[in-house]
């Protein structure tokens, strides 16, 4: 089994500050966008993890040089018409979605075949959610049945699409607008809430870009081949990083905990409204606006009296990555939980729903699960004592930090294997938890 970790106590009571790696979203984000803009853009707070490292290799492979100075990532970009595209290249996207299906937008003009491939995980996901609105633009793309490697040789004759997104996915309505971005003419969205940070970045470095929104859909239009200038911005903390920690001190004893520089975008947000309707009393402080998007400190503390939820659906997209942790909460509650339509939580790193049911069985919480809909029933006095094993077998970070956090806050005796998938988005995941008091190693 691969690099096993094991955990056998509990943890302590703590109070801390401590502050969460860079935004996994608008760090990928940051560096596609730079590798487009013209002139030396640099980036701060860059989230260090493999899926980024992944992101900043590609444009590498693409004839777009990055340069890493103490704080920053300098990222030297030529335009629009600036990637290096005369020879068949390979970009490996390793465990990203969200690489793979926004760079396969920005490659929709390449010249010669650009193959995308993926690890395991990342292999067996859907891909056709993207290459099917890319292939309207006019570009060639090759999937076998509809996975990793895709196949790319752009088109000179691009022409801006309509297009309806429907899952709520944030990934496929950033493929279209980046390949909007290489199209002459005006592409038109309306897309199912998602993540907006695509949007917000656009205005922020001045690409035509309107947006309008009403409480379930976003209305985009962009108008395409207009070149933008570098830019200079520092990645706020990534709530979904952040997700874990704010669980582990509820669920923990007498322990308060205040998290720095967080990005409290509401669309992703689900997090915070879901547990405080379930009685978590979770604060913001020092509210702030950067660049469009909304930071605050995340103030938390641990709590008794947890109630169960009938979470509303409108919420399922602002806390997509953060089911897995909010499970535990629920758990943990007095009552029953609800949680409808989440299928898309099967097409994650890995089947998270068929995973999480299966977790909390094996905790011995009673779970019903009707095709994507779930009730939890809460046990306010759940201790554990018995010997746990994880086999993470899609190495889906989530899982892993998931587990730690249930292996800490309820008990038992357990190992956990594949810790190593730690590094596609939170690297220094085992060092903050170990200051807080757990001994993982
Ligand atoms: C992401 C969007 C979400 C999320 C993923 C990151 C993004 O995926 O689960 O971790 O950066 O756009 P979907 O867009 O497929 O829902």
């Amino acid at each position: 089994m691969k690099k096993q970790i094991k955990i056998e106590e509990k943890i302590k009571k703590f109070e801390k500050v401590i502050q969460v790696s860079g935004d996994k979203s608008i760090s990928i984000r940051c560096i596609l966008l730079a590798s487009q803009a013209i002139g030396k853009s640099k980036i701060y707070n860059l989230l260090e993890s493999d899926d980024v490292i992944n992101a900043l290799k590609s444009i590498k492979k693409l004839g777009i040089n990055y340069k890493k100075f103490k704080n920053y990532y300098e990222i030297n970009g030529y335009g629009l018409s600036g990637y290096d595209t005369k020879k068949k290249i390979k970009i490996d996207a390793g465990n990203s979605g969200t690489l793979a299906r926004l760079i396969m937008g920005l490659l929709i003009d390449s010249k010669k075949k650009v193959t995308i491939l993926g690890d395991k995980s990342l292999s067996s996901r859907d891909f056709s959610r993207v290459t099917e609105p890319l292939k309207r633009f006019g570009a060639n793309i090759i999937s076998q049945k509809k996975k990793l490697p895709v196949e790319i040789k752009g088109s000179e004759f691009l022409r801006p699409i309509q297009y309806e997104e429907k899952i709520g996915s944030a990934q496929c309505k950033s493929a279209v607008m980046l390949a909007a971005l290489k199209t002459p003419g005006t592409t038109k969205i309306r897309a199912k809430k998602s993540r907006n940070h695509t949007e917000l970045l656009f205005k922020e470095i001045g690409i035509p870009i309107k947006v309008l929104s009403n409480s379930n859909h976003d209305y985009i239009e962009l108008r395409g081949l207009t070149n933008f200038k570098s830019f200079d911005y520092i990645v706020p903390g990534d709530i979904s990083s952040c997700a874990f920690f704010i669980v582990l001190t509820l669920l923990g004893n007498k322990s308060k905990l205040r998290i720095k520089n967080i990005n409290i975008n509401s669309s992703r947000t689900g997090i915070i409204k879901i547990l405080n309707k379930m009685n978590a009393k979770i604060k913001y402080l020092n509210k702030r606006k950067y660049k469009g998007e909304q930071i605050a400190d995340i103030l938390i503390e641990s709590k008794k009296n947890l109630i169960g939820i009938n979470c509303p659906k409108n919420l399922n997209s602002s806390a997509i990555d953060e089911f897995l942790v909010i499970f535990l909460v629920a758990a943990k509650a007095k009552g029953i939980s609800v949680f409808k339509n989440l299928g898309e939580l099967n097409q994650k790193e890995s089947p998270r729903l068929n995973i999480a049911v299966n977790f909390l069985k094996k905790i011995g919480i009673k779970v019903k699960r009707k095709n994507d809909d779930i009730k939890i029933y809460g046990k306010p006095n759940l201790v554990l004592d018995g010997n746990y094993l994880i086999k993470n077998f899609r190495k889906d970070h989530r899982v892993l930090m998931m587990s730690c956090v249930a292996a800490l806050t309820f008990g038992g005796k357990w190992k956990i294997s594949d810790s190593d998938s730690i590094n596609s988005s939170f690297p220094k995941f085992f060092h903050i938890i170990n200051k807080l008091g757990a001994n993982i190693n």
